[in-house]
């Protein structure tokens, strides 16, 4: 049965999705990454498709961006499609002075101003955090293939412009290496599911050097991330 916002019938999606923000990154991967590909989704641009990768099932759709985007869609790939791995790859901006353009992180945990935790009614603060399976595979594969990565907190904000410019300093303080807009949602979704979820990020920015990449660098230059993330399906 399709959604309001997926036209996929049960059984087209794999269970383990790559979830890049950009639906055009997904449409990127499957036709550079992918074989045998067939697309499941269109519904509002958010393009999604299944294919294959060393003959493994495997299917990259778009979350957009921030929470209730990335929340929506991974809740209906969960529980209306049965999706059982879900893995961001994604872009972020660098809090530490030690990272650096096209800088990998794996996202152990994500703290967040946003309420999204709200929902839950929990007596305390929520503390999202990765699949520990999927973390360490991902970490593995990265060190078989020499690929860099660094495993840490990171901040998932509502803001990408925020009226307190300088407050991600703070974030920083606590070790938190890099900020992006959807990894809280996604950690909390598939927690409460009871499913695997873990992102992989790639430093699109750095906030401590003032540097960036450009939005076409952005879309093709993630090929280190894309090789950890497809060795998990
Ligand atoms: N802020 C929020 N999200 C982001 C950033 C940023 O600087 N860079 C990439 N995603």
């Amino acid at each position: 049965m399709s959604t309001p916002h997926n036209s996929a019938v049960m059984g087209q999606i794999a269970e383990t999705v790559l979830l890049p923000g950009d639906p055009l990154r997904a449409k990127f991967i499957a036709e550079n990454f992918l074989e045998n590909v067939e697309q499941f989704n269109g519904v509002r641009n958010m393009f999604g498709f299944t294919g294959t990768y060393k003959g493994k099932k495997v299917s990259v759709m778009g979350t957009g961006m921030g929470c209730p985007s990335i929340g929506i869609y991974s809740y209906e790939l969960i529980h209306m499609y049965g999706v059982k791995n879900l893995i961001r790859v994604g872009s972020c901006g660098a809090y530490h002075p030690d990272l650096n353009l096209y800088d990998i992180i794996l996202a152990i945990g994500a703290s967040t101003d946003s309420n999204y935790a709200y929902q839950f009614e929990l007596p305390g603060i929520y503390s999202a955090t990765a699949s520990w399976d999927l973390l360490s595979k991902a970490k593995k594969a990265a060190d078989d293939n020499n690929i860099k990565t660094v495993v840490g907190n990171i901040v998932t904000s509502d803001l990408f412009y925020s009226d307190n410019p300088d407050n991600w300093r703070k974030w920083a303080k606590m070790g938190c290496l890099a900020v992006e807009m959807e990894t809280y949602a996604l950690y909390c979704i598939a927690n409460r599911a009871g499913v695997n979820a873990l992102t992989i990020l790639t430093v699109s920015d750095s906030l401590v050097h003032k540097t960036e990449t450009t939005p076409d660098q952005r879309e093709k230059g993630f090929k280190d991330m894309m090789k950890i993330a497809l060795e998990l399906a």
